[in-house]
């Protein structure tokens, strides 16, 4: 990045007292200018002990939510307001209501990557790296997991004293990435460990020595004693993964790896949002009060 870039952000920081939050998924360069990069679950707990004012946000709208959610006081600004998750919209509200009345204990545990609405009509969030534990400690024995059905089984899997109804909301990006896609990745490096997030299909999973949220992947890669692997999860994250490991080599599983949503944030709308403070995240206030519930129970249950 040219240094009177840099210069410029590190200016505008300090006038609008502003701090920059990035997801694994976005660009590298973006990445690299950001204060904390980290995966869902560490960019909203983080986002809670903040000191600045405005936090400006690289990566999908549901962040940038999640953020205000926790932090109504603070000025949220998501980089680019089209940069939206397309499985966060995935569950119909009535959807959950007919489960509600079928089965009265139930508890509607709602992946992070869903809208507010969806969080607000929910019990508890959940991200990937914490959905394990969350739902452990949950005091029901009947789960509505929404809105990913693969995190949702790959979860169950782990919990089989509990009973699961699952939705059939998926991320695109990791759907994609087939079964015959690691195997071929895996022809061509046989020594290689398989890596992958668990929004991957089932078969795919069955082929991972490891399965993890973003930052999970890294710190796997990087305390391991491998050298090769093969990245099942979004492109954005090869970047972090060369940083901390540049001895080592990562493969990945062919070109659909790549989420558009997240690779809107630029160097220039960061800039930009900063100069104009702009797109702020707004949450209606009836929505807001209802959805920081299940997200601070999320924080509650995952300690
Ligand atoms: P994590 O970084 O929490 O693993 O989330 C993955 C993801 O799909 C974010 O959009
Ligand atoms: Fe959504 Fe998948 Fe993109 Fe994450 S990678 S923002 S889950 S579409």
């Amino acid at each position: 990045m040219k240094e009177n870039t840099l210069e410029k952000l590190e200016t505008l920081k300090k006038e609008k007292n502003a701090v920059i939050l990035a997801h694994y998924y976005v660009d590298g360069e973006v990445q690299a200018l950001a204060d904390y990069v980290g995966d869902s679950y560490y960019l909203a707990k983080l986002a809670t002990t903040l000191p600045q004012e405005t936090i400006i946000l690289c990566g999908v709208n549901f962040m940038g939510e999640s953020a205000k959610l926790l932090n109504p006081e603070k000025n949220v600004i998501l980089a680019d307001e089209f940069a939206d998750c397309p499985m966060a919209h995935m569950v119909e509200i009535e959807k959950i209501e007919e489960v509600r009345k079928a089965h009265p204990d139930i508890a509607v545990v709602c992946y992070v990557n869903s809208t507010a609405e969806i969080k607000a009509h929910s019990d508890v969030c959940v991200t990937s790296s914490n959905a394990l534990r969350v739902v452990k400690n949950l005091p029901n024995q009947q789960i509505f997991f929404i809105p990913d059905n693969n995190l949702g089984r790959y979860i169950a899997k782990q919990v089989p004293e509990k009973q699961f109804i699952f939705h059939d909301g998926f991320c695109h990006v990791h759907k994609s990435i087939t079964k015959e896609n690691v195997l071929v990745a895996k022809a061509v490096n046989p020594d290689a460990y398989v890596l992958a997030h668990p929004e991957c299909t089932g078969d795919v999973l069955e082929l991972a020595d490891f399965i993890g949220s973003t930052s999970e992947i890294i710190d796997y890669a990087t305390k391991s004693k491998q050298e090769k692997f093969i990245i099942c999860t979004e492109m954005g994250i090869f970047y972090e993964l060369g940083q901390k490991n540049p001895e080592k080599k990562f493969y990945s599983v062919g070109h659909r790896q790549f989420c558009p949503n997240m690779k809107r944030i630029t160097v220039e709308k960061v800039i930009k949002a900063l100069e104009i403070m702009e797109p702020a995240v707004k949450v209606d206030e009836t929505i807001a009060q209802k959805a920081s519930i299940p997200l601070q129970k999320m924080m509650e249950f995952a300690q």
